[in-house]
């Protein structure tokens, strides 16, 4: 079983998508796909609802997420650690034991040789289409992590 972690700053609006994408790709096929937030800002809350509305769009459900901190002991428990952004990136990194826990930290957007940025944007103090670029970004990585995986 491999297990992988999307993480983000809140885990209310990235890294939600992130984990519903890549479930939806995986379709549980021995991988067990969760997210966090470096954050403590939204533990226990459902995702923003502009996530929910463009996961609805594409056949997705993410309703039955709710927030959460990443925490140490998420190094043991996952295989794989998707950071949606370079401060996510930093911050998980800033609290790994070992070159082991380094190791298992990648930035999402990596995985998309042809892009850019790094980043995936923050959509949070933005309108609704900063939600659909953000899905369409993570929905590319996803296929790219889905090719690496099989
Ligand atoms: P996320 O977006 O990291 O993609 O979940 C954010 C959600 C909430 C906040 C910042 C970013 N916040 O400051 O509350």
């Amino acid at each position: 079983m491999t297990r992988i972690l999307m993480v983000c700053l809140g885990n209310i609006c990235r890294s939600p998508l992130a984990e519903g994408i890549l479930q939806s790709k995986l379709q549980d096929r021995g991988f067990f796909v969760d997210s966090a937030g470096t954050s403590n800002y939204h533990i226990g809350e459902l995702p923003d609802t502009r996530s929910i509305e463009v996961a609805r769009k594409y056949g997705i459900d993410i309703t039955n997420q709710r927030g959460r901190q990443f925490q140490v002991s998420d190094f043991d428990e996952f295989d794989l650690i998707y950071a949606m952004d370079s401060s996510n990136y930093n911050n998980i990194l800033r609290l790994a034991r070992n070159s082991k826990d380094e190791a298992k930290v990648k930035l999402i957007l990596r995985e998309l040789m042809d892009y850019e940025t790094i980043n995936v944007p923050d959509p949070y103090y933005g309108g609704d289409s900063g939600f659909e670029h953000v899905f369409q970004l993570l929905n590319e990585a996803c296929d790219r992590i889905v090719d690496k995986l099989s």
